[in-house]
Formats: C-alpha cells, structure tokens, sequence
C-alpha cells in the first residue's frame, strides 16, 4: 500500500495565511498542519509516500521531510502545476503508485482517536474503493454519501444543495490500482476539477464501492478557515498538555513502529535543535533505554 499526500490547493479562503504557502504548513498548535496527516499514514504502516503540492510548496516540505530516510520512509514529491481537482492525485502518481494500491489523503484533514477502522481497512484491503462516513453538522460543504438501512451506498453527491444525508466523506480514501485509469477517464466538474467524488462513483457503479461510518469517539477536525483552525490548534494544546504526548509527532511514531532502530532515532535527536518538541522526543527516548 502506498500514500499520497495531496497537500496544494490555492487555500485562498485562508488568504493571508497562504499567500506565501500552502495551508498544509499553517501552525496546529506546535507542528505543521501536514504532520497530523502524514502521522496517519505512518499509524497504518504506510512507507511510501507521495506529496502533491504546488511550485512555492514543495521547497518547504522538502526541508521538513527530506527523502524520509531518518524516518525509515520513502518520501517523494510531484508537482501540481494548477489545483485541477483531487482526483487529479492519481494521474500524477501514476508512476509512484507502480502496481500497488494506493491510500490518498488529503493535507488538510486531521483525524485522532482510536484510529482503528482506517488501520484495518489498510490491512484488509484487497480491491476495490474503501471510503468513509462521518457525521457532520454543515453536510452541504463536503462529498455526501446516502445509505440505505442495511448500510448499502445509495448515492454520494458533491457538497450538494440539498444533501441526503449527514455524512460526509473525509478526505481519506483507499483504492486499488484500477484508480489511476478510472481518474484518467473523467471529465473535470462545473468548478473545473477532478472531483474524487465521480471516481468513487465509478466504483459505484461497478459496485465496488465500500463504505465504513466512523464513530463519533473519533475526531475529524475541519481546517477551512481561521476559525477552525484555532479550534484545532486548542484542541490538540489541551490533550497534549494534559496526557505529556504529542500527537502526530512523526520521529516518535517511526520508533515506535520500528520504521527506524534506536541508534537511527538518537541520530535524528542529535540533529535537532533544541527545543521543547527535542526535549519530549528525549523523554521517549530516555523512557525507552531506561525500560
Ligand atoms: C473535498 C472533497 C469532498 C470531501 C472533502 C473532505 O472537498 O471534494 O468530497 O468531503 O474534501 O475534506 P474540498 O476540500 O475540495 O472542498
């Protein structure tokens, strides 16, 4: 299973914030937007990685990332020359994708708690289009699916005017390899883009379609404007200050899941500044030599 990151867009709703960058680097507390979900991917013992991302973009995640090597990762970077839609993620990683399946998600989305539908859809993927709901109060301003009472998909509509339902489908996504044809024979949308929405009424269509509803234990935080984004960032500050962990902090999570050795990882802390992320990071490692 590969990942991509989709993490361009022109995020002009959030102007100033992103006329310098892409929303994706906006502050969440104390990281970047980006790590909360490239830590997903991580948590699912994904390796592999793609970032999409425009011109002015990539430079920075570079300078984050890197190759991904310190992290036991693979991390590679393609450029989204005009944000054409999301579906346009699979054209581009084409040649990334190879024959593999691929999860897709999206830059801006965060999710935390038990995670435990995405790992196990990962895991048990075999083809196909897996897909998930959750609960939303504003359905209008997302990708809506419609279920009939034995939990069968009726419909998924894009941020429709009357929607059928009040679940929406967050921007994480897992397909098989028939994605990157399916997205190269679709038609851009009234708004001019790819929408991921019509690939997975294709897979619709052939019934390929699968549908998990997340439960409302699990957070699925919205990051379209300031707003929100404070929301995010004092909701993270008040778990991280009250429990002493950091989330989506992605060095201890390659320890933890043995992407890299512990001789890899106290390299990666010597190259740290100092700091109150370096000092936390320190903790786990003492933690773990002194156990
Ligand atoms: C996109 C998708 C939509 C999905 C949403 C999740 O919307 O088109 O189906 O529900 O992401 O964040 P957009 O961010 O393009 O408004």
């Amino acid at each position: 299973m590969k990942g991509i990151i989709l993490a361009g867009g022109s995020g002009s709703r959030l102007y100033p914030i992103t006329k310098v960058y892409s929303k994706q680097l906006a502050v969440i507390y104390d990281k970047p937007l980006i790590y909360y979900p490239l830590s997903v991917l991580m948590l699912a013992g994904i390796k592999e990685v793609l970032i999409i991302s425009n011109e002015e973009t990539i430079p920075h995640y570079q300078k984050l990332f890197d190759d991904g090597s310190h992290l036991g990762m693979k991390i590679e970077y393609k450029l989204q020359t005009a944000p054409r839609g999301i579906a346009e993620s699979f054209i581009l990683g084409d040649e990334f994708i190879g024959n593999d399946d691929v999860c897709l998600i999206l830059g801006d989305n965060i999710f935390f708690g038990e995670l435990t539908f995405f790992y196990d859809s990962v895991k048990n993927f075999s083809k196909g289009a897996k897909i998930f709901g959750y609960r939303v109060t504003d359905p209008e301003r997302y990708g809506i699916v419609q279920f009939d009472k034995t939990g069968t998909v009726l419909s998924i509509e894009e941020k429709p005017k009357n929607p059928k339902s009040d679940y929406a489908v967050p921007g994480l996504y897992i397909y098989d390899n028939s994605v990157i044809e399916i997205s190269k024979n679709l038609k851009p949308s009234a708004r001019g883009e790819l929408e991921i929405t019509d690939v997975n009424n294709e897979y619709l269509k052939i019934k390929e379609l699968k549908v998990e509803t997340i439960g409302r234990g699990v957070a699925w935080l919205d990051t379209g404007t300031p707003a929100a984004l404070l929301q995010a960032s004092n909701f993270f500050g008040v778990i991280e200050e009250r429990q002493g962990l950091k989330v989506a902090c992605i060095e201890e999570i390659a320890f933890n899941k043995g992407f890299i050795s512990t001789e890899q990882f106290r390299t990666v802390l010597d190259n740290m500044p100092n700091s109150m992320y370096k000092n936390y990071l320190e903790k786990v490692y003492s933690d773990f030599i002194d156990n």
